[in-house]
């Protein structure tokens, strides 16, 4: 069948055909909100390189976090910035951290909604890279046990997944453990399986205070031209017992999400990270796109790619135009 029989506007014809034969759809359900917890109180200062994003204390993490459960995403993910930095990173297992107590906070307020932890060591470590340093390199089996600290003092202040973004070989099994021989089974992992050595995490490292001091992450996160070690990777972390896997940066990995979940068809999360973020805002002050159109139109882009969910800096407000329809 080919034209004049075939013709394929036809079922482009108004926005009600067109809704009736969608093969993909973006709702409230599919997005997870980054929050960034600092010390202090009645802080909420808009962060400088991610605009309309904000570094909050504890108090107002929870208020935050109202609005993002009210506006129907499940989720949220924390990141922290702490009061104190050393060579291993220790204020990341720290029980009164900003991530621990926001945490509890959130949990107490809002059971229902769903924390997940950024577990690594780069904001924490004084060196700014994610795992501990020997020889000037990060030492791979001695973080293991360090992250696997860090994941049990999110469990233990009531984290509903972990999220491990270091890149360590192992480190799933050795989280995986750890939570297990403390009592946290029940404790979810999604597993950053397939993240690039990206510049797309500018703004983040601003955001955060964790750009390498010396070097850079080349030598554990993944190199951009490698799609076939993706696969590896998260074959790895599933055998591993990683329950969800993600693939970080977004738009320029799409490809890579595809494949990651056609070959093993499990729940598969996609990061639209700092950088993507800033872009759109950045054009979008300068009038060069429309803002809202182009955050729809990237955003439905990972769910047609295969993405279950997509963690995303424009979540709520996405969630809110959603509702508004
Ligand atoms: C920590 C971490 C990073 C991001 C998430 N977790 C930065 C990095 O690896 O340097 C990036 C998030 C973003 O850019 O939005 N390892
Ligand atoms: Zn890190």
């Amino acid at each position: 069948m080919s034209f004049p029989i075939e013709r394929p506007r036809r079922l482009r014809r108004g926005d009600t055909m067109r809704r009736l034969v969608r093969e993909t759809t973006l709702t409230a359900n599919d997005l997870v909100q980054p929050l960034f917890v600092v010390p202090g109180k009645g802080v909420r200062t808009e962060i400088s390189s991610l605009k309309g994003q904000f570094h909050l204390s504890v108090d107002e993490a929870v208020k935050q976090a109202r609005r993002v459960f009210e506006a129907g995403v499940p989720a949220i993910i924390l990141f922290g910035i702490p009061e104190y930095k050393d060579s291993t990173g220790s204020s990341a297992w720290d029980s009164e951290g900003e991530v621990q107590r926001a945490t509890r906070a959130i949990k107490r307020e809002l059971p229902d909604l769903l924390v997940i932890t950024d577990v690594c060591l780069c904001e924490y470590t004084s060196h700014g890279h994610c795992g501990v340093i020997k020889n000037q390199d990060v030492d791979n089996d001695p973080t293991l046990t360090l992250l696997g600290k860090v994941a049990v003092s999110h469990a233990e202040a009531g984290v509903d997944i972990v999220a491990p973004s270091d890149m360590m070989d192992g480190r799933v099994a050795a989280i995986r453990s750890a939570l297990d021989v403390a009592g946290f089974t029940q404790t979810a992992i999604l597993s950053y399986a397939v993240k690039y050595a990206s510049a797309y995490y500018g703004p983040f490292r601003d955001a955060v205070g964790s750009a390498p001091g010396f070097g850079d992450r080349h030598g554990y996160q993944m190199d951009p031209a490698n799609a076939l070690e993706a696969i590896r990777e998260a074959e790895l972390d599933l055998a591993e017992g990683a329950d969800m896997i993600m693939v970080k940066p977004g738009v320029a990995y799409l490809d890579v999400l595809t494949r990651i979940k056609e070959e093993f068809g499990r729940v598969t999360a996609a990061y639209q990270v700092s950088g993507e973020y800033a872009m759109i805002e950045a054009a979008a002050e300068k009038g060069w796109i429309d803002r809202k159109r182009i955050i729809l139109e990237t955003l439905i882009a990972f769910k047609r790619a295969g993405a279950d969910f997509i963690l995303t800096y424009h979540a709520t407000e996405v969630a809110e135009w959603l509702n508004e329809r």
